[in-house]
């Protein structure tokens, strides 16, 4: 840490901007041998191969989602988001060229990559609370970026989006932000688009009660949630020593309820914990659904 800081020091700062993105591009090992890995699994299609292969593979250090030895499991993740983004379009009626998409939020790129593989000639805007994440994105994923704000009510941006993609973002707010997130969502959708979001949902709470998986929430936090979905569909719980942003889990009728009120768009798709086996998965869509919603359990 000394070392870097020195070095930081006697660098002129137009010679440290060449080297941050030249960091930025080593590919690790560990990713390469897990990417070929899933390209010889027989569980996977051609065209998913295919997609792997233009896929980047550079990570940032400060990455969370990539866990010790995780990069197998890190690239199934965006695979699997892959697969229910392609759901979601088969599941509406009118095809159309979705030529402006937004990934909200898209931390260090772990689904982005896999968007910017699926669709090379769309205009991408990534969004994030974490300016790192955003400058990783824009050097790695020729992405244009968007600096969100805590209060997801203040945020304000003029451009509409064929298609949203929101990972894993309703899992971390309560109701009140989840339709304040909504919201925004929807007023942001040209005429034609669809938007893809993730849940907790059922299971997510039977793995807190059976402590399959906890969150890293505190015992009064579990008990919290799990009463609150069982009584009202949407469970919160802060994170320890936080304020505002934790765990949450809502039912089906709860999420499609609060998604109603927002208005002007319909659900083209449910696949209960679609997302790499964890998360509800969610399309609504302001044109109207190709054969009512598909609910896949
Ligand atoms: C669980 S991560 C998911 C990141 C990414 N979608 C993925 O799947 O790798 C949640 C992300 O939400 C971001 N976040 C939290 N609050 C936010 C806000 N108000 N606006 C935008 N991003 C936010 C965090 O910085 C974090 O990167």
């Amino acid at each position: 840490m000394i070392m870097r800081n020195a070095v930081k020091k006697l660098m002129p700062s137009h010679l440290l901007k060449l080297i941050r993105p030249i960091k930025y591009r080593i590919i690790r090992h560990d990713f390469l041998r897990a990417k070929h890995r899933l390209q010889s699994s027989i569980e996977l299609t051609d065209d998913e191969k295919q997609l792997l292969h233009k896929v980047a593979l550079q990570v940032h250090h400060s990455d969370s989602m990539y866990q010790p030895d995780g990069a197998l499991h890190y690239l199934s993740v965006g695979l699997s988001a892959s697969r229910c983004i392609h759901k979601a379009i088969g599941s509406l009626s009118n095809k159309y060229p979705i030529e402006e998409i937004l990934d909200f939020p898209c931390g260090y790129g772990r689904v982005l990559r896999f968007l910017r593989a699926m669709f090379p000639a769309s205009h991408i805007t990534a969004a994030e609370i974490d300016s790192n994440a955003l400058n990783f994105c824009r050097q790695t994923f020729s992405v244009t970026t968007l600096l969100s704000k805590t209060n997801l009510g203040e945020l304000s941006h003029l451009q509409r989006f064929d298609l949203i993609w929101c990972g894993s973002l309703f899992t971390h707010i309560d109701e009140s932000s989840a339709i304040t997130l909504l919201r925004f969502f929807q007023d942001h959708l040209t005429e034609r688009g669809l938007c893809v979001f993730t849940t907790h949902g059922q299971q997510s709470i039977e793995w807190i009660q059976s402590s399959k998986m906890t969150y890293g929430l505190t015992e009064d936090g579990q008990r919290k949630i799990v009463q609150e979905f069982q009584t009202a569909g949407y469970g919160y719980a802060d994170y320890p020593n936080q304020s505002g942003y934790g765990i949450s889990a809502v039912s089906h009728d709860r999420m499609v309820e609060l998604a109603k009120a927002t208005g002007g768009w319909a659900e083209t798709l449910f696949i209960e914990h679609g997302w790499d086996n964890h998360q509800d998965v969610y399309a609504f869509a302001v044109q109207m659904p190709n054969q009512g919603v598909q609910a896949t359990r």
